[in-house]
């Protein structure tokens, strides 16, 4: 059986898709704050050390996949420090143990909303890899009314560092696979607040148009996630998959 890392694997989308693995058969070691087999806290650099060293020695060296589902949709600096650099830094200290498998898989969470206006400073400075740098650009963003652009700022720039990494040594010519799922809405704990406000739910409907089956559930992505980490996904990679339900190509339209 694999061995397969799901971060965020205690709520909505990191659960199913742990839940689907397991299904399969596979072992399954969750991380998230609290309530799976290792608890770290991903928005800390102590935080993924910790997780990196528990993972090397409850796999007991090889990994098989790699998840990365942890995320917050509150605008500020654990923002910045968990959607982004808790998946990026945690993706180079495990891929030494991904290497050693026969069939390496890694697949990370972004959003449809990396497709929407970004803060171009924050972005360079993810692209960087300057977290704090990164972290400082939140407070101006936020003095003045911009906050809304980090979410999408740790998306876009998460969809471009995994595009980068793709080809680059260890990843593609050590035959693993690096991709994005870029979800639209998804029913889950994050986004139920949404929901609640009647303008919001109007701005998501014009923002994120989902023509194609309305709404996801969390296994819907899971399910897509479950292919990209598969040994069947032999060619896939560098690759930002929508699952959207058609909201991307109808905002952006037929172009690529
Ligand atoms: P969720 O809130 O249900 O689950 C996220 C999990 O991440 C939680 O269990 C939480 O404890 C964990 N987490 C947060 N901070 C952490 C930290 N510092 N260390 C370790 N774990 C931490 O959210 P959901 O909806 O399942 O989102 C999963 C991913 O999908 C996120 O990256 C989110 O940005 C992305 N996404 C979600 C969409 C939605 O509509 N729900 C749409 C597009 C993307």
């Amino acid at each position: 059986s694999r061995t397969i890392v799901v971060t965020g694997a205690g709520s909505g989308i990191g659960q199913a898709t742990a839940r689907l693995s397991r299904d399969q058969g596979d072992r399954v070691l969750g991380v998230d704050l609290r309530g799976t087999e290792i608890e770290a806290d991903l928005s800390t650099a102590a935080g993924r050390t910790e997780a990196a060293e528990r993972i090397a020695e409850q796999s007991g060296g090889t990994l098989d996949a790699l998840v990365a589902c942890a995320g917050v949709a509150t605008p500020g600096e654990t923002m910045v420090r968990v959607n982004f650099f808790g998946t990026t830094e945690l993706v180079t200290a495990l891929q030494p143990l991904l290497a050693k498998s026969a069939a390496g898989r890694i697949a990370v969470t972004g959003s449809i909303s990396g497709t929407q206006p970004v803060d171009a400073d924050l972005v360079a400075a993810l692209l960087a890899g300057d977290e704090e740098a990164a972290v400082a650009r939140c407070t101006p963003l936020l003095e003045t009314g911009n906050g809304h652009r980090i979410y999408p700022s740790t998306k876009s720039a998460l969809a471009q560092w995994a595009r980068r990494l793709a080809i680059a040594p260890g990843y593609a010519d050590a035959g693993i696979p690096l991709n994005v799922v870029a979800p639209g809405v998804v029913l889950t704990p994050m986004s139920a607040p949404l929901f609640e406000d009647a303008r919001m739910r109007e701005a998501m409907a014009t923002a994120v148009p989902m023509p194609l089956n309305g709404h996801a559930t969390p296994e819907d992505v899971a399910e897509v996630l479950g292919f990209l980490i598969s040994t069947a996904n032999t060619h896939v990679t560098g690759q930002v998959v929508y699952v959207d339900g058609g909201a991307e190509v109808t905002v952006r339209g037929p172009a690529v």
